[in-house]
């Protein structure tokens, strides 16, 4: 009796002063594959959290017990703001329903947590989010790319708005979606909060690193929020014909520069990746894959900076001979298309993207880009055909 009262004692205050529960930002697919996919939201205060999962269908998502995952680190669930949780064992190309929960911890009274109230997603009046896993056998499939937003989130609005899961399998964000990351919020004040409201709760998002979001207070902490799937920022990943390669240019100006106060290690970080390239190009999955498309930030051509030409010098002997069909970069803010054949140094089309533009990519049995407007006017095209 007394330990219960002792408990209302020094419970009651946090309960007092505590807000509700609220899912604040997300959720958003990261990290998703054939097998296996990773959920993220944010809520306003710590919680613990789970995710039920159902296979695609008409039933409600209450006709039957669904199965929970959780937020695992080492053996504990994790409480935090901040939730991932990551399935396996997936199917590719499947269509699952997943609804999320995340539940309060108010406080600790010795060794028992004290929990509030439970925020979720809707599943009642709305129809469950869903997310189909990515599939090499798939034959034709479109996707989005936009990069350089710096923070302005009504472009990216302007450029995403008719992002549906009818006519894209997948959106890349391209580098630079904010100038200097300051605070862990302004990824979504940013540009998030737009991307999950317009599409990424339901569509894969695969994010490359530019060099502005290696800047500022919080620059570490942007690899939580945009897991690759190998534990790095570079990663590589297959959907229908095509092996995506993501690359990670680093910053575009010598690493001791006076604006990097120091902290840039970029030389050795794009060492680290030069291996890392030249493992993956030698794969059989690399080399059996129809096309071959590379995502990178920095364009290995354009400018005489540092970046550019330790781009140049330590990746393009790699991807010259590795039958890269078609490279996606942005950074200039100025669109160029570079043909195969123009720039003796790359031996592979680079179509660089503006700032207030972005591609309609369709793949089948060829590549078609189409580089738009903000009014969804079509700029360019250009069509890359499949080897023989
Ligand atoms: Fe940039």
């Amino acid at each position: 009796m007394r330990s219960t009262c002792l408990l209302f004692f020094f419970c009651l205050p946090l309960f007092l002063f505590s807000q509700d529960i609220q899912i604040t930002n997300g959720p958003y697919i990261q990290r998703i594959g054939e097998t296996e996919a990773t959920i993220i939201w944010t809520t306003n205060n710590d919680a613990i959290t789970w995710l039920e999962l159902a296979p695609a269908g008409d039933d409600s998502f209450y006709a039957t017990e669904r199965p929970r995952y959780y937020d695992i680190s080492h053996g504990n669930r994790v409480i935090g703001k901040l939730h991932h949780i990551t399935l396996k064992g997936l199917s590719p190309g499947t269509t699952y329903r997943y609804r999320i929960f995340s539940k309060e911890v108010v406080g600790y009274a010795g060794h028992r947590i004290l929990f509030g109230t439970i925020a979720s997603s809707e599943v009642y009046s709305r129809n469950p989010l869903s997310f189909t896993t990515l599939d090499r056998n798939k034959k034709a499939f479109s996707f989005r790319v936009v990069n350089d937003i710096h923070g302005k989130s009504d472009n990216l609005r302007a450029m995403l708005n008719d992002v549906k899961k009818e006519n894209t399998d997948l959106v890349i964000f391209n580098g630079d979606m904010i100038s200097t990351l300051n605070d862990e919020k302004e990824i979504f004040t940013g540009f998030m909060d737009t991307a999950v409201e317009l599409f990424a709760k339901e569509i894969p998002l695969f994010y490359t690193r530019g060099n502005h979001e290696t800047r500022g207070r919080a620059n570490s902490k942007l690899y939580d929020y945009f897991p690759g799937s190998n534990g790095k920022f570079y990663y590589a990943f297959r959907h229908g014909p095509v092996f995506f390669l993501v690359l990670d240019s680093g910053e575009d100006k010598p690493d001791s520069d006076i604006e990097y106060s120091e902290l840039s290690q970029f030389d050795n970080y794009r060492d680290e990746q030069k291996e890392w390239i030249e493992t993956v190009i030698t794969t059989s999955e690399f080399r059996s894959a129809p096309f071959r498309i590379v995502i990178m930030h920095i364009p290995p051509a354009g400018s005489t900076w540092h970046g550019t030409q330790d781009i140049a010098r330590k990746f393009l002997p790699l991807l010259n001979k590795a039958n890269i069909d078609l490279m996606l970069s942005g950074h200039t803010h100025n669109y160029k298309y570079i043909d195969k054949g123009e720039d003796q140094n790359i031996h592979f089309p680079v179509l660089i993207n503006d700032d207030e533009t972005y591609l309609d990519i369709t793949v089948d049995s060829r590549i078609e880009v189409q580089q738009k407007d903000m009014l969804g006017k079509t700029l360019h095209t250009h069509i890359i055909n499949g080897k023989k």
